[in-house]
C-alpha cells in the first residue's frame, strides 16, 4: 500500500465520525419511499439513479448525512431526509448494504481504455490507479468508507466524475481526493472508465 492510501485510511477510516449501528430489518420499512427511484432492493432500474444495493454501510451513511446537511446537492431528494433521525439513516444504510448489487455490461469499444485507467492510472499526469482505494474488482473498502463501484450505472458514474472535476460535488473530505483525481480525467477518459465500472464484478 502506498503512503497516500495509508494516510487516507488513517484520516477517513480511524478518526471518522462514529455512527449508530444500523438494523437492516427496520431499515427495509424505512426505505420504502426510496425504492421509487433507487429500486425496492436498491438496484435502481434508471441509469441516472445510483444503485445502492451492496454499497458499503459507512459510505451510505456519510452520503445520506451529507445530502441531508446540504454538503452534497441532490435536488431529487430535497426534503426526503429532513425528518429521518441518525438511527433511521443507519438502519436504511444497513438495509441497502445487505442487498446484492446487480452488474451491467460495458461498451466493448471503450472497455480497454477504461480498464487501463482503472488498473494503471495515468503515470504522465501523476494520477493514481483506482484499484488502490476501490479495489481491483471495484468492491471498495467498506470499513474505510471507500465506495463500492462495480456494476454501478455508467451514466451515474460519469456524472459524479464530471461533478468532482467541475467542483459541483465537493463532499470528498479535506483531502479533496476525488476532485484531484477527476481533475486529471478528460471527457473521453470519464466515458471509458465509467463503462468499465458498469461491467465490472
Ligand atoms: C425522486 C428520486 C429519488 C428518491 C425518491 C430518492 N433518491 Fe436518493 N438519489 C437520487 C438521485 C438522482 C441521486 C444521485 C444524484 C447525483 O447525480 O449526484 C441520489 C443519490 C443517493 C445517494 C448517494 C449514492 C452514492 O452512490 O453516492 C444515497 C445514499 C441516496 N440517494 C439515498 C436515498 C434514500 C435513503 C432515499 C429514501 C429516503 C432516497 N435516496 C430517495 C434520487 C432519489
Ligand atoms: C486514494 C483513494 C482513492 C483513489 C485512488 C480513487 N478514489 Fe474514488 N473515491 C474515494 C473516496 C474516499 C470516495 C468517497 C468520497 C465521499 O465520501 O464522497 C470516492 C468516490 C468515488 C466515486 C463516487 C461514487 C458514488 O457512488 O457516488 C467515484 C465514481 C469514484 N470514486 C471513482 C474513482 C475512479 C474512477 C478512480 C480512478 C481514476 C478513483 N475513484 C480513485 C477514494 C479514492
Amino acid at each position: 500500500m502506498n503512503k497516500l492510501i495509508v494516510s487516507l485510511l488513517l484520516t477517513l477510516g480511524i478518526t471518522g465520525v462514529a455512527h449508530a449501528a444500523g438494523d437492516a430489518t427496520a431499515g427495509q420499512a424505512k426505505a420504502a419511499v426510496c425504492g421509487a427511484c433507487h429500486g425496492p432492493d436498491g438496484n435502481s432500474p434508471a441509469p441516472n439513479f445510483p444503485k445502492l444495493a451492496g454499497q458499503g454501510e459507512r459510505y451510505l451513511t456519510k452520503q445520506m448525512h451529507d445530502i441531508k446537511d446540504g454538503k452534497r446537492t441532490v435536488l431529487e431528494m430535497t426534503g426526503l431526509l429532513t425528518n429521518l433521525s441518525d438511527q433511521d439513516l443507519a438502519d436504511i444504510a444497513a438495509y441497502f448494504a445487505s442487498q446484492k448489487g446487480s452488474v451491467g455490461a460495458a461498451d466493448p469499444k471503450l472497455v480497454a481504455h477504461g480498464e487501463e485507467l482503472f488498473r494503471g492510472g495515468n503515470l504522465e499526469k501523476g494520477m493514481p490507479s483506482c484499484i488502490g482505494c476501490h479495489s481491483p474488482n471495484g468492491a471498495g473498502l467498506a470499513a474505510a468508507g471507500f465506495p463500492h463501484l462495480s456494476g454501478q450505472h455508467a451514466q451515474y458514474i460519469g456524472k459524479q466524475l464530471t461533478d468532482f472535476r467541475e467542483g459541483n460535488r465537493t463532499n470528498d473530505g479535506d483531502t479533496k481526493i476525488m476532485q484531484s483525481i477527476a481533475g486529471k480525467l478528460s471527457n473521453k477518459d470519464i466515458e471509458a472508465v465509467s463503462q468499465y465500472i458498469q461491467g465490472l464484478h
